[in-house]
């Protein structure tokens, strides 16, 4: 068999990351330079602070990703760079370090779209995965039920009209006082907590079953603490995490059910940032077994942000002769097409 070894690079957001993956499923080396430490100390992402560490990190990263893998830059076949979804600041240094190399190597270059990489991370460790198959893509900026037809083709079925799940979890984080990063902080928080403490609404969006709202939840847990601090009443961390987090994973599996059943699924795949999280994994995959549907779930390192995931969206746009000119730019609002 072929071997296509593929240089992945990835800057979109506070993660700087490189990978080299070949055949587009088996990961050689997964590098990630993480600023959270940074960050937490402004209780988010800030975007001119996040281009600077990934200016400082990219070098390093890229090496050690060669280095892991036991190779050299002779032996890539091709470059693969997220080009968006993201902060356009944070994009560029990965854009610009990607075409410089794969200039200078005079090997293909390849632009990738960051949430096709994230739903591509489940073939990491599902060799038998193949498209079509319907996922659940559930990340910092986006919320989305979509069809992967082939490998880079998509069909978004449902979409958030407002915040994104991952986007929920750090608002609310911030409102009870847990910081940055909401999302596994609130998980953290919630084995502590009981689920059912507190009922927060589980929002519909009418005559979009596929669609998703999650600012009516975000605002009832505002309420909720508003209304604690006037009547002093003690609020529970925990159980606010609890149940916010309850009400957040009944919302997505019950769409993901809904959308099982109505077209009769037999695979879902779950991806993006928020499937890291140990509560919505475990409550999915009951959901699924109950149907009989397989469901494909990425190892945590795979959910949140890496390059590994782009090196396998990477290889099946190379196989079908794709390449990205010397223009490549950034796109922030790059969409899934
Ligand atoms: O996919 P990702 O790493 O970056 C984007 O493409 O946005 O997703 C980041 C999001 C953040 O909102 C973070 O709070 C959330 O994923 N997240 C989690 C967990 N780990 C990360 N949400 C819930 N539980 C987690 N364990
Ligand atoms: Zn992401």
């Amino acid at each position: 068999m072929e071997s296509i070894k593929i240089l992945a690079i990835e800057s979109s957001c506070d993660e700087t990351a490189a990978a080299v993956v070949e055949n587009g499923r088996h990961v050689l080396s997964n590098i990630i330079s993480s600023q959270v430490p940074m960050h937490t100390l402004y209780g988010g992402v800030v975007p001119e602070l996040a281009s600077r560490a990934h200016i400082e990190a990219i070098h390093p990263v890229v090496e050690e990703a060669l280095k892991g893998a036991g190779l050299t830059l002779a032996d890539i076949d091709a470059v693969a760079v997220t080009y968006g979804p993201g902060l356009v600041g944070a994009l560029l240094v990965g854009v610009a370090f990607g075409k410089a190399l794969a200039f200078g190597l005079e090997k293909p270059l390849i632009g990738v779209n960051h949430i096709e990489g994230h739903v591509s991370a489940a073939l990491l460790e599902h060799p038998e995965l193949e498209p079509p198959f319907l996922c659940l893509i559930v990340s910092g900026g986006h919320t989305n039920l979509a069809y992967m037809r082939d490998y880079g083709v998509f069909e978004i079925i449902g979409s958030t009209r407002d915040d994104a799940a991952g986007e929920a979890f750090d608002k609310v984080a911030r409102a009870i006082g847990l910081g940055y990063p909401g999302g596994p902080k609130i998980e953290k928080a919630a084995r502590e907590g009981d689920p059912e403490a507190i009922h927060f609404p589980r929002g519909k969006v009418d005559e979009a079953p596929y669609d998703f709202t999650f600012s009516g939840m975000k605002s009832a847990v505002l309420n909720y603490l508003n209304h604690a601090e006037m009547t002093g009443e003690t609020v529970r961390q925990a159980d606010v995490a609890a149940s916010f987090q309850a009400a957040v994973i009944d919302v997505l599996v019950s769409r993901a059910m809904h959308a099982v059943r109505e077209r009769r699924e037999k695979q879902l795949v779950l991806a993006g940032g928020v499937a890291a999280n140990g509560a919505l994994r475990e409550a999915l995959r009951k959901a699924c077994e109950a149907e009989g549907v397989k469901l494909y779930v990425p190892s945590p390192i795979f959910c949140t942000d890496n390059a590994a995931m782009i090196g396998a969206a990477g290889y099946y746009r190379f196989r079908k002769g794709e390449r990205a000119g010397w223009d490549l730019n950034a796109v922030p609002y790059l969409e899934l097409t």
